[in-house]
């Protein structure tokens, strides 16, 4: 028999029974709605076509009224949030004063005047614009591929030879965006999209048709479009990428020299140098998150929520400063482990770029020594050589962005062949020299 205050207490637990149920469903109906919500993002790119983008528009502000959340993230590119102990933001970060080996290195080509940390894609026109490698040194348009929104449209106006070979000053005043949804985005679908034809050609030249590219390849290929080593092939400065042999440092170097390539000639050696340039993409290809299938924009632009609905964040910049969403979908590691990670990889690839610096500098003293004492162009051939073939691979790793993270043990393998090559630089060197200084001996000695 149960008593009147035992009923009602069953009566309250059946009340709260029910009043739970209806908050479970409730969430239930909520997560449901947030999923299709979520879908639709992903699904139909176009949730709301409130403006229509003409297929040459470049301006972000076009794409503003349809995403205005993708406009907003987008435009906090412009936002200086500071140094991370390696990379991050700050256009002022100079470095060729943090680093005055850089100056030597390149000794007798632009990258000596001005070298400078890089920050947001808001900035790629602008800070192009203002270096001192524009300004004082004549550059041709091609310059321009990676670092105006309008390039795309310049070469179907111009064709890609007279664009290229057409110096960048006639064509500052035609570019005004450095980045826009249009580098990555078909307008009308807003699916993504190749617009800088140099990648489309390398990758057809290693038999990839980057037309049937997956959605996962499509988020790295994207990036791949600029983060990576060029240089300007023949009269007409065509931008070229030399992967015909692969993307690891080796496949690199035998392009050079089957081409017979060389951007500058060293100043101090002589030797007949490489300069390497961002290569995000290549040595990230080695690495075990591409093996894994990973896409820069896991890292570089994760999900984030914002009402119930998934947004890739369009704020592209350094993950140090975002570890939450960047890495913990995939690893459930603290964000203090996950920082501590980084760091590690980062100091190690940072002391092994030291020490492939502090070989390269006792190289060139002794193409420098033995170039004083008369030797021969023909004795230093080999000597110039190793230099040329070291400075490549120490160039690979600190012009790269990551110091070392996209691609840890590649990084170190290559650091270790850099110093290598050096050291036997110094021998050979060292050896001419001494060969000249006993043929000398044997000239002047009177039998
Ligand atoms: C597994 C995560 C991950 C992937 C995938 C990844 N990156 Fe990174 N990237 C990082 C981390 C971590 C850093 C180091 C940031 C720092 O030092 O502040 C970094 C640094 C960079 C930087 C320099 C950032 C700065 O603040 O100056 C660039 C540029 C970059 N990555 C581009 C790329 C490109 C392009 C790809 C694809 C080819 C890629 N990343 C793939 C994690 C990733
Ligand atoms: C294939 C694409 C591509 C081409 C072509 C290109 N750049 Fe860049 N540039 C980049 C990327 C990516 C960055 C950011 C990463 C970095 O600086 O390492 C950058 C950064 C820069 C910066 C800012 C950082 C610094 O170096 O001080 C300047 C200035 C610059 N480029 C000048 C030039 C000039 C001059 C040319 C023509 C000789 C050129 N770029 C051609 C992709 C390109
Ligand atoms: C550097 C390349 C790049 C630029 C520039 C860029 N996006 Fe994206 N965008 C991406 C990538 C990568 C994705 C993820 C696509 C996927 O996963 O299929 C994406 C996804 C999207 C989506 C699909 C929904 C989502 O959040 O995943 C929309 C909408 C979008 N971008 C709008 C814009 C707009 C608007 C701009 C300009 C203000 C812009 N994007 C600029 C690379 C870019
Ligand atoms: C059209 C060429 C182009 C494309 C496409 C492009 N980038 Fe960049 N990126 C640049 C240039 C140029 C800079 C340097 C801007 C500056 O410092 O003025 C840069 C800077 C960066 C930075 C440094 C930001 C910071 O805060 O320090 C990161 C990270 C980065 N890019 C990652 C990516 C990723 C990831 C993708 C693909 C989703 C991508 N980029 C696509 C040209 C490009
Ligand atoms: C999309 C999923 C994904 C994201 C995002 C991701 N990782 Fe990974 N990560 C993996 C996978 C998969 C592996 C390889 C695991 C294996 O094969 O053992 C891996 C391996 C690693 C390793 C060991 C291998 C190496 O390269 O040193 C480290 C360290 C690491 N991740 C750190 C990070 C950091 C830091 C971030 C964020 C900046 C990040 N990961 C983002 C999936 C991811």
């Amino acid at each position: 028999m149960t008593t009147k205050g035992e009923e009602m207490r069953i009566e309250g637990w059946k009340v709260a029974g029910a009043f739970v149920l209806f908050l479970l469903v409730g969430v239930g109906v909520g997560v449901l709605l947030m999923s299709i919500t979520e879908r639709q993002m992903q699904g139909e790119a176009f949730p709301l076509r409130i403006a229509e983008v003409p297929e040459d528009g470049v301006d972000p502000e076009l794409w503003r009224a349809n995403f205005p959340r993708h406009y907003d993230s987008f435009m906090r590119t412009r936002e200086d949030y500071g140094r991370t102990p390696y990379a991050g933001s700050r256009g002022d970060y100079d470095k060729l004063e943090a680093n005055p080996f850089r100056r030597l290195a390149w000794a007798g080509m632009a990258f000596e005047l001005e070298y400078n940390g890089i920050r947001g894609h808001y900035y790629s026109q602008i800070d192009q614009a203002q270096s001192r490698r524009t300004q004082e040194r004549s550059q041709p348009g091609t310059c321009l591929n990676c670092h105006a929104a309008e390039a795309p449209n310049l070469i179907r106006e111009m064709g890609w030879e007279e664009m290229s070979r057409t110096p960048y000053d006639s064509l500052r005043d035609k570019v005004h965006f450095g980045s826009s949804c249009a580098d990555c985005h078909s307008p009308n679908t807003m699916e993504l999209r190749i617009s800088r034809d140099a990648f489309t050609n390398a990758m057809e030249r290693r038999g990839v048709d980057v037309s049937q590219a997956t959605r996962q390849e499509m988020r790295s290929y994207v990036c791949a479009q600029c983060h990576v080593e060029y240089y300007f092939r023949g009269d007409d400065n065509i931008l070229t990428f030399p992967w015909d042999h692969g993307f690891q440092v080796e496949d690199i170097e035998r392009h050079f020299d089957e081409y017979g390539f060389a951007d500058w000639t060293h100043r101090e050696t002589g030797a007949p140098m490489i300069k390497i340039q961002h290569p995000e993409w290549e040595l990230y290809t080695t690495s075990t998150h591409y093996a894994a299938g990973v896409a820069c924009a896991d890292c570089h632009m994760p999900y984030t929520r914002e009402g119930g609905v998934k947004v890739s964040d369009h704020w592209i910049r350094s993950p140090l400063t975002n570890l939450n969403n960047a890495c913990q979908t995939c690893h459930s590691m603290s964000e203090s482990e996950l920082e501590r990670r980084v760091l590690t990889a980062q100091t190690r690839t940072a002391e092994l770029v030291a020490v492939a610096e502090a070989a390269i500098t006792d190289l060139i003293d002794a193409i420098v020594d033995a170039q004083d004492a008369g030797v021969s162009d023909a004795a230093l051939e080999e000597a110039r050589l190793y230099h040329r073939r070291s400075q490549l691979r120490w160039d690979f790793i600190d012009a790269e962005n990551s110091t070392g993270f996209h691609s840890p043990q590649e990084s170190a393998r290559i650091l270790a062949h850099s110093a290598d090559l050096a050291r036997r630089g110094v021998v050979s060197a060292r050896m001419a020299l001494a060969d000249h200084r006993a043929a000398a001996a044997a000239g002047a000695s009177p039998e």
